[in-house]
């Protein structure tokens, strides 16, 4: 009992019966939404455990001084209580039949239905169904489809509730409330420090058996409430539709910016007299049209195999439409996308190292404006890098609106030891963000040919935090650099010296500048120049020389295993049995503190791993298969970022059942039959590793130093993989069988040079 794979063949992830208790997962798995706003998928109906949730991205408040910035939790449009004789519909009591709750990904619809008998014995076939219109940015839209055994009176109470709030935290001031013509509901809120503006309207259309219901409303005015009740008489038989039509719109919206708040209420409000006018079935037709349009046509994938697997790969696209704010480019992609307050709407390394391949090989327009919200985000980048006393770009590790700066949170989660608050050492020490960002928008610009892109932020982006790294830089008594008190990708080992990714990756930034430098003072002299006013490249270069010459590159032992920073391989082993085999992540905290696991060889997460799979080149096979071996034994996989780079990897290693294994693994974090994991949110970043794992893993492919490989290795289960990535504007379709793989040029405008199994082609 509890999730449904039936359907999934018609792209459907249902939950098959009702737990009160475990609301959350499905809340957030199969909540709905477009980038522009995100709607957890919570019952229309209240219940005691529910987390209501609605965001608009790039919406950031703070609460308070104590607080950092977070996605405001707005005013819930989609409540909607029944009352059937004077009794609640709720499915807490009474008697329940054929329930399902369902997700469709292709056309982004859930429906829910049931048939409930009420303590008192009324019986009610009861369907709910909701969208959130891909096409319409603003639009929500329910219809709920209601018909009993017996003659009913039924009230329905339903409107705008501001009583909303992050875990407690109040966001917003109450602002107008406004009901027009009798009908129309509409609530303003503003943020309290952030001072957006929030403007939601709702309105209801009753019919019984398909003829409108002039049923007049009762109006409702409460302390951050506006509602409307109806009192409907039905008959058996008969049925009985409540449909709400709802909209937001914020002072933060691009295209909004500059228009008063009454003049955002009047859109509003026009918006929802204009969705009423489509009606459900029309919003929910063009809504589901723009999803083949926006995703199924544009980046197909297919996979013929075990069916869950294919499920697994479009839920995966699914979810990362939802979370990506592509209409602009001031706003990123938080840890848990816009499904849950979890990690406050931050944006982490999550989008570069994990999202961003997706989003570039299938939407490069898109890609653009996450790298495009970095280069924007750089005065807080600025402002980090000269309040730590060093120079050039220091780029948060939580990132929110663009000036923010350094959001991470200082404490979270209780030391099992002192029964303190633990410490966040992220915000201050886990220093590869930097040149994530940098590998982010060249591997951007690389894959997407995109030069102006380059000439207007990358090479900037990438010079800055070469600055910043050749500032970051200390002189060990061996003469070399160092990089010490960091931590590395793995989080549970903190205050390191000398991460092997933070100074690979700090050497690949400041070497990239140097080549780009090169380029600009030859090539793009006007650029030099303007960077050179900025940056002072001509001192930089130095630095950059000075750095790439005398960085500390930890080198691999005898055994070929990569160090991953300087005391790892000899802290002490424990027998990690236990929590290799654990159902539930994260179990050696509740055992060790963090500075006790400190001193154990256990990693959180991939951490040199990561770096072979972004350097691929830069290290033999053999000390990849070595490390590999010797950090998995070792690896809780406690975070959700890590099954897919270990599967990536085995795919590499020529490990398929290894490689397959922990794909499936990284594919059910969220879509798994765990009822507890993603109450805070979906797993952002998990769902870039398993497009990942699919496209980069099995499809073989992979950018390296600039050019195309494909090099297809699929899995025992499957026959064929499909899928189509856009090479330099070029859109390649890709057809991969355990022997054989076809690669078309569907494009064709220009000619595509790639490594096909190990053989230089063009296209
Ligand atoms: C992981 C980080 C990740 C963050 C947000 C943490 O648990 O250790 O690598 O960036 O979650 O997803």
């Amino acid at each position: 009992m509890g999730m449904d794979y039936s359907k999934i063949i018609d792209w459907i992830i249902a939950e098959d019966s009702f737990n009160p208790e475990t609301l959350g997962k499905c809340e957030a798995v199969m909540s709905l939404g477009n980038g522009y706003l995100g709607l957890r998928s919570a019952t229309e109906e209240h219940y005691l455990n529910e987390t209501r949730g609605m965001f608009v991205a790039g919406t950031f408040n703070k609460f308070d001084e104590n607080e950092v910035t977070e996605l405001p939790n707005a005013a819930d449009l989609i409540a909607v209580d029944l009352f059937i004789d004077g009794e609640r519909f709720s499915l807490d009591s009474g008697e329940i039949k054929n329930y399902t709750r369902q997700l469709n990904i292709k056309t982004g619809t859930l429906m829910r239905s049931v048939q409930w008998t009420s303590p008192k014995g009324k019986q009610v076939d009861a369907k709910f169904e909701r969208i959130v219109s891909l096409k319409r940015l603003h639009t929500i839209a329910q219809r709920i489809t209601l018909s009993f055994a017996d003659d009913v009176i039924v009230k329905v109470r339903s409107g705008i509730d501001g009583t909303i709030t992050n875990t407690g935290s109040q966001h917003f001031s109450d602002g107008d409330k406004r009901f027009y013509e009798k009908k129309y509901i509409q609530y303003v809120q503003t943020t309290t420090q952030s001072g957006i503006g929030f403007v939601e309207t709702t309105a209801h259309e009753l019919k019984l058996d398909g003829s409108t219901l002039e049923a007049a409303a009762e109006i409702f005015m409460d302390r951050r409430k506006v509602y409307a009740g109806y009192t409907a008489e039905i008959k058996a038989g008969q049925t009985f539709v409540i449909e709400k039509y709802s909209n937001v719109y914020t002072t933060r919206d691009k295209e909004y910016m500059d228009k008063d708040i009454h003049e955002i209420q009047e859109i509003s409000l026009n918006a929802c007299k204009t969705d009423i006018q489509a009606g459900y079935d029309v919003l929910a037709s063009e809504s589901g049209a723009q999803w083949d349009k926006e995703v199924w046509d544009k980046a197909p994938l297919s996979i013929e195999g075990p069916a869950i697997d294919g499920f697994a790969g479009h839920f995966a696209q699914y979810h990362m439409r939802l979370m990506v704010p592509g209409h602009d480019n001031r706003m990123n992609i938080g840890a848990k996308g816009l499904s849950g307050e979890g990690y406050k709407g931050h944006t982490f390394w999550d989008t570069e190292i994990f999202l961003l391949p997706y989003y570039i090989f299938t939407a490069p327009d898109t890609a653009r404006k996450l790298e495009e919200y970095r280069y924007l985000s750089l005065p807080g980048a600025h402002a980090k890098a000269a309040h730590n006393g060093y120079k050039g770009a220091m780029f948060p590790w939580e990132s929110a609106w663009l000036d923010d700066g350094e959001v991470t949170p200082e404490y979270c989660d209780v030391d099992i030891l002192t029964g303190k608050p633990v410490k966040v050492w992220s915000g201050f020490i886990e220093q590869h963000i930097t040149s994530d960002v940098a590998f982010g928008a060249w591997q951007y610009a690389v894959i997407s040919g995109d030069m102006d892109f380059m000439d207007k932020y990358g090479y900037e982006l990438i010079m800055d935090t070469a600055i910043f790294w050749a500032s970051r830089l200390e002189e060990g008594e061996d003469g070399k650099y160092h990089i010490n008190d960091v931590v590395g990708p793995d989080e549970y080992r903190e205050h390191v010296n000398d991460n092997a990714f933070t100074n690979y990756m700090a050497h690949w930034n400041m070497k990239k500048a140097i080549e780009y430098y090169h380029i600009l003072k030859e090539n793009k002299p006007d650029i030099f120049a303007k960077l050179n006013k900025k940056l002072g490249l001509e001192e930089a270069y130095k630095a950059w020389e000075d750095g790439c010459s005398k960085i500390f590159l930890p080198v691999p032992n005898d055994k070929n295993v990569l160090p991953q920073d300087d005391c790892y391989l000899s802290c002490k082993d424990i027998d990690l049995d236990k929590y290799k085999k654990q159902e539930h992540v994260g179990g050696i905290t509740r055992d060790y503190n963090l500075e006790q696991i400190n001193q154990i060889q256990v990693s959180k997460q991939a951490d040199c791993l990561v770096l072979f799979f972004l350097l691929e080149n830069e290290f033999s096979q053999e000390v990849k298969k070595a490390s590999w071996e010797y950090y998995e034994k070792r690896t809780l996989h406690d975070s959700s970022l890590s099954l897919s780079t270990h599967s990536v990897l085995a795919s590499d290693m020529g490990e398929k059942a290894l490689a397959y294994d922990l794909f499936q693994k990284a594919s059910m974090i969220d879509l798994g039959t765990f009822m507890g994991s993603s109450n805070a949110g979906i797993h952002a970043a998990s769902f870039g590793g398993v497009w990942e794992c699919v496209v980069y893993g099995f499809g073989g492919v992979r950018m390296l130093d600039g050019k195309l490989r494909i090099c297809p290795a699929l899995p025992d289960e499957w026959e064929k993989l499909s899928y189509t990535i856009i090479w330099k504007g070029q859109k390649l379709a890709v057809e991969a069988t355990k022997d054989d793989v076809k690669v078309q040029n569907l494009t064709g405008t220009t000619e595509v040079e790639v490594e096909i199994n190990g053989e230089i082609c063009k296209l």
